[in-house]
């Protein structure tokens, strides 16, 4: 049996990407290889959205050309945004690369295999769906003991926005909508088999309108507002239509559509975590103006502001750019004084680079390296001191955790064991303390708060969640491939 592996860059969407390309692979026969040097089909799963990123394929290309010598026949797959971009531009600057496949093709990925096999030339196949757009599931990646806590579940790809700095327009076209009776079937299917968390994945994902027209309009929405969809209303018909889900995120948001249908929706439902990751990108009009952003500091405030009075307790976290063609010194500190006033509890901040089939790439970028570096570094000073007294104020809480795996790392004070951990309802990471013998795994758990670390929280079993626990089975509990479902840190991430 043939053995691949794959490897992933960037957003959740790929990591989505990943998860359907296993399934495509496996459907075909392929069997995932334990060890990435060890497999006779090696995916690429690439990200452009910043030069960084794109530089980090090319990099490892250059590391694979030696792998491919070894054995002429292994084959190696670029998938992914940068396939998307480059196409078959990919195969003639790399030739240790065999195949280029765009997001919208991995289902066509077992038959070029197959055409390679028999001895095909490598091939670029970079076409969009658009006519016919195709939304795969992926079965969600398994446990031993079967059960996988966490779920993405695209309802919308592509986006129509033309932030002016962005290359994903370019990479996953127009936008598509998934039509909202399959959503709630996947979803409703995956809570079935054990899923609790749904996270709903879109590059716009509240621009969404339902094909189908078989929404009723959601409470709140104004028809005649151009920045409202029928996101609320699919929200609504979820939480209806599968009343076992325990918590339902999205990621990630416009801020254009956080409208008042939006607002009332996370008012009313409590399967909306109180957590929202909104990228503001930056605090200044004049900037958010040439990045075409299409709302002002003032709107993002307000809309922010409507939302966290219907949630109380609620949290935001943030993408910020620094270092955009012509970011004065004034238009930083604007980014600074607006993250203070949101109180943004984690930010994501990136030095500005250019892309290509970008508009900004008329502009020039005039604001230096060394001080988009320093910029960057303001920046998340400011979001680490927020962050760290958020932490520091929820010790000695009680809060609800859901479990979702077991820690790499060894557990505090020497006891050895990884300790189980998961997220609160407002995202924050919590480690459960003294629980190693117990059967956590997908169980929504009521913890103390005992500490907070750098960028999560230490926390113990209250007495009753306890009480309530299962023990452990040996060997049963471990997550079937931790390594694409780390839990993402939040917290910042360098440009
Ligand atoms: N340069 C730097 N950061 C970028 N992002 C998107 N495009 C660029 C770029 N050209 C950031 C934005 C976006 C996040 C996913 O990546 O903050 O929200």
């Amino acid at each position: 049996m043939p053995r691949y592996a794959i490897t992933t860059f960037g957003c959740q969407m790929n990591v989505h990407d990943s998860e359907r390309m296993h399934d495509v692979l496996r459907r075909a026969g392929y069997a995932e290889a334990g060890d990435p040097d060890e497999a006779d089909v090696l995916v690429l799963n690439t990200c452009s959205v910043r030069e960084k990123a794109e530089q980090k394929l090319r990099s490892e290309v250059g590391r694979l050309a030696r792998w491919k010598r070894e054995r002429p026949d292994r084959v190696l797959v670029v998938a992914g945004c940068v396939a998307q971009q480059e196409g078959e531009r990919l195969l003639k600057q790399m030739r240790a690369i065999d195949m280029v496949v765009g997001p919208d093709n991995i289902p066509e990925l077992p038959g070029l295999l197959g055409d390679l096999a028999l001895g095909g030339l490598p091939i670029a196949r970079t076409v969009f769906d658009t006519e016919a757009p195709r939304f795969l599931a992926a079965s969600p990646p398994q446990g031993a003991s079967g059960r996988a806590p966490t779920a993405f579940v695209t309802i919308m790809k592509g986006c129509d926005e033309r932030c002016s700095f962005c290359v994903v327009p370019y990479t996953r076209g127009p936008e598509r909508y998934r039509p909202s009776d399959e959503i709630v079937a996947e979803i409703a299917g995956l809570v079935a088999a054990g899923t609790r968390e749904v996270t709903l994945l879109g590059q716009t994902v509240n621009s969404y309108r339902d094909p189908l027209g078989a929404l009723p309009a959601a409470p709140g929405a104004s028809p005649d507002d151009p920045d409202e969809s029928e996101f609320a209303a699919l929200l609504r018909r979820i939480a209806a239509d599968v009343p076992g889900l325990a918590r339902l995120r999205y990621t990630s948001p416009h801020p254009r559509h956080l409208t008042p249908s939006l607002i009332l929706a996370h008012a009313e439902l409590a399967v909306l975590p109180r957590h929202v990751h909104l990228p503001v990108q930056s605090g200044s009009d004049r900037v958010l103006r040439r990045m075409i952003r299409r709302y002002t500091r003032a709107e993002y405030v307000a809309r922010t502001r409507a939302l966290a009075a219907a949630v109380p307790g609620l949290s935001l976290s943030t993408d910020i750019i620094v270092g955009f063609p012509g970011e004065t010194e004034d238009d930083f500190a604007a980014t600074l004084s607006l993250v203070r006033e949101v109180g943004f509890k984690g930010l994501f901040g990136f030095k500005y680079s250019r892309r290509p089939h970008t508009p900004a790439l008329r502009l020039a970028d005039d604001v230096p390296e060394d001080v988009k570096g320093a910029r960057l570094s303001r920046l998340f000073e400011e979001s680490e001191a927020l962050l760290s007294a958020h932490l520091q104020g929820l010790v000695g809480t009680t809060q609800e955790v859901l479990v979702e795996g077991r820690d790499k790392e060894r557990g505090h004070g020497g006891h050895g064991g990884a300790l189980w951990s998961g997220r609160t309802g407002r995202h924050e990471i919590a480690h459960v303390e003294g629980a190693e013998e117990l059967d956590l795994l997908g169980e929504i758990v009521e913890v103390a708060v005992v500490r907070a670390n750098k960028h999560s929280l230490q926390a113990e079993l209250t007495e009753a969640a306890r009480a309530a626990a299962r023990p452990r089975q040996r060997g049963g509990e471990e997550p079937g491939r931790p390594a694409r479902r780390a839990l993402p840190v939040l917290s910042a991430e360098g440009g």
